[in-house]
């Protein structure tokens, strides 16, 4: 039988609930203790999960010895300091995307990890999700990959992010990662990119914006974000002997000259993720999302704001 990880989860929104539902079900996780700075989300931790011991300063948590890895699913703009406090205290970490808002908060974060040898784990779930896996052996496979274009949307335009957009940076660093990180991890690393934002960047941060990117083996990618209308996400990759298709990360469809044929639909990767931080965890199979993958999508990142702010190509 597993022996379960004893765990703390710091910030218990949206996703720190999904992620404790997860270690639950899955049973691989014992969730001691969960930290958050809203009264009310510790009331949900106690009464609807039945987790007694809560703390609203975070390094409380950190302080106790019987808990070896945290969940961090704070606001981005909080990420470096508590990643770096746990790592510290020696506890392993799961950290939800963005790792930070910005490289330069990444470093900080990193030189924590680095020194107290800590196992880090980013929230990236595409790389986690059936569709992209099998995408993924696709490539490898069969077909040499020509090129790849992506739309990441899913807001109206009245929406507001339930959290404050300065937050994560922008919907770019926010929310379009997801689908950034992903076409780094088909087409493999970026040379160059340009990246062009709606016209209130940099006085506010960007709810729309086209990306560029120029990958070392010559693959081109184009991304258009959106923030300001509800459109589904996609990415259509296209190779020399058929395209695929994935609509909103979760269905995998072929188009050949016959048609078009869904081949896969999937669940997001939540808890495949999980799975795999245990693995990390207590049988050390690397991460697929560890702190050096975490760090080259943070400076990539970087590069496309970069070259939104002065308006022209970047190398990376
Ligand atoms: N992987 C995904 O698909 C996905 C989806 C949504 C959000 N996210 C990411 O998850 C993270 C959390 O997003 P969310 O949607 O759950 O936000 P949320 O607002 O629902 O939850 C964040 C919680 O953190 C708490 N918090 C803030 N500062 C804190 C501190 N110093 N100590 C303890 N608690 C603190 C807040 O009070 C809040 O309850 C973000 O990084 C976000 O980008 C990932």
């Amino acid at each position: 039988m597993n022996s379960k990880v004893p765990i703390g989860v710091i910030g218990f929104g949206n996703m720190g609930q999904l992620h404790t539902k997860n270690a639950i079900k899955l049973g691989l996780f014992e969730v001691k203790a969960v930290s958050d700075i809203d009264e009310n989300a510790l009331k949900v931790a106690k009464t609807d999960f039945k987790i007694s011991d809560t703390y609203s300063n975070y390094l409380d948590l950190l302080e106790r010895k019987d808990i070896e890895a945290v969940i961090i699913t704070t606001h981005p703009n909080t990420h470096a300091k508590i990643v770096a406090d746990a790592s510290r205290y020696e506890k392993h970490v799961f950290c939800e995307k963005p790792f930070t808002p910005s490289f330069k908060e990444a470093q900080v974060a990193y030189s924590s990890i680095v020194k107290n040898k800590i196992k880090f784990q980013l929230g990236l779930v595409l790389r986690y999700t059936k569709t992209y896996n099998a995408l993924l052996n696709y490539l490898s496979s069969e077909v040499k990959l020509l090129g790849i274009q992506g739309r990441y949307g899913g807001y109206l335009i009245s929406y507001k992010p339930h959290f404050d957009r300065t937050f994560d940076r922008g919907m770019v660093n926010g929310n379009t990662i997801h689908l950034i990180d992903i076409i780094q991890y088909l087409a493999g690393s970026v040379k160059e990119v340009y990246a062009k934002f709606n016209a209130s960047f940099p006085k506010e941060p960007e709810l729309s914006g086209i990306i560029s990117f120029v990958h070392k083996n010559g693959v081109i990618s184009n991304l258009y974000a959106s923030g300001a209308m509800r459109v589904e996400s996609f990415l259509f990759v296209n190779t020399s002997s058929k395209d695929y298709l994935v609509e909103s990360n979760i269905k995998l469809f072929e188009i050949t000259d016959k048609g078009k044929t869904q081949i896969l639909s999937s669940e997001l990767g939540f808890e495949e993720e999980l799975v795999a931080f245990y693995n990390y965890l207590v049988n050390g199979v690397p991460s697929q999302s560890g702190i050096e993958d975490a760090m080259k999508l943070s400076y990539l990142m970087e590069k496309v704001y970069e070259s939104a702010s002065k308006g022209k190509l970047v190398k990376v």
